[in-house]
């Protein structure tokens, strides 16, 4: 999954995500993000967002070096250019689209 975010330089920022994941309530599971070709994410603040539908309120999750709220924990490590999501005891209605962000 590719999105797309401005950024104050009017540049085109990519952050490509993992894609579509299941799993059973209590199950954790880990949600991926890299950035795009080029990008480097030590350059930028890295967050997690989900939204449950459409027009529903965008919720934020966390961002790098947050300490753990709650179920949700993000690792970030700048050298791999990866930012992750564990969701720990995931509940039903954790089902959302999930947003890494830049
Ligand atoms: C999901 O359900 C739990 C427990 O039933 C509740 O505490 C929580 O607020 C709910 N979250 C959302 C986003 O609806």
């Amino acid at each position: 999954m590719k999105h797309y975010a401005p950024c104050a330089a009017g540049l085109t920022v990519v952050v490509l995500q993992s894609g579509d994941q299941l799993t059973h309530p209590g199950v954790s599971v880990m949600l991926e993000c890299r950035m795009g070709p080029g990008l480097s994410m030590s350059s930028y603040t890295m967050y997690w967002y989900r939204q449950s539908r459409y027009k529903a309120p965008i919720e934020f999750l966390t961002k790098e070096y947050d300490k753990a709220t709650g179920r949700f924990q993000s690792s970030f490590d700048t050298s791999k250019n990866y930012f992750s999501l564990q969701i720990t005891e995931p509940l039903l209605n954790d089902s959302s689209t999930y947003y890494c962000a830049a």
